[in-house]
């Protein structure tokens, strides 16, 4: 089960070591099988001393080792605070920066080359979710162009755009079907994002086919992803 926490645009140096430490300390004590990610600001990466069920990843990069990039982080950036995961495809980036398929390919693969862990996003807005699940899935299989299924440390977040940051979580029906069908044509990790709550994770882990979850609001308080955690841990 891996349960992760994409910060977005929130929490500063002191409060995302605070967070890491709380978190880490949790695993430490319960013994916890859970895989935990962290995905804080770029400025907030740092050497935290973590355990191995806990990762530190970056939200975002240049596929670039380094360069003139005017803003951008490049993976020697990355590697300096040893940074093992990342997310490409998020729908904040797709949409909301405007990142194109082209650069997220290019993205994929230089991450790929670099051998780290890849959260691949896919997911559907809305009108495509009203039009039903073949629409949904030929939107989402359009967005694996290019991706090679086959990479060892690729992990999948479906992530319907229309439950992200919404407080609209998509059925567990919705969510069942998706995954059922990812799982098809993918033998990976694969999560479900959008909405998750604490007092939803617990059944949303349960759907048949859901490896973990990719989770944003509901877990910038440390108290908060550690329920998730434990949610995790109770799923068999
Ligand atoms: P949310 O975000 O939990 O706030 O909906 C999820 C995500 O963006 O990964």
């Amino acid at each position: 089960m891996i349960i992760a926490s994409n910060f977005k645009t929130n929490h500063t140096r002191k409060s995302t070591r605070e967070f890491v430490e709380q978190v880490e300390a949790f695993v430490n004590e319960s013994n916890s099988t859970v895989e935990a990610r962290i995905y804080p600001t770029s400025t907030a990466l740092d050497k935290f001393v973590t355990d191995k069920s806990i990762k530190v990843g970056a939200q975002n990069f240049y596929p670039t080792q380094n360069g003139s990039f005017t803003g951008e982080v490049g993976f020697e950036q990355l590697q300096e605070f040893d940074v093992d995961s990342v997310l490409i495809g998020h729908s904040e980036r797709r949409h909301v920066l405007k990142e194109s398929s082209e650069l997220i390919v290019n993205k994929y693969n230089f991450a790929k080359d670099q051998g780290v862990e890849i959260v691949y996003c896919v997911g559907e807005p809305k009108e495509v979710r009203e039009a039903g699940l073949d629409a949904v899935m030929s939107y989402v299989w359009e967005q694996f162009d290019g991706i090679d299924l086959n990479y060892d440390r690729l992990v999948v977040a479906y992530e319907p755009v229309w439950a992200i940051g919404t407080g609209l979580t998509a059925s567990n029906d919705d969510i069942k079907e998706v995954l059922k069908r990812l799982r098809d044509k993918i033998n990976k990790p694969l999560l479900y994002g959008g909405s998750v709550k604490v007092d939803n994770v617990g059944d949303i882990l349960d759907i048949e086919n859901c490896d973990g979850v990719l989770v944003g609001t509901a877990s910038w308080k440390a108290e908060a992803f550690i329920q998730m955690i434990k949610a995790a841990q109770n799923i068999k």
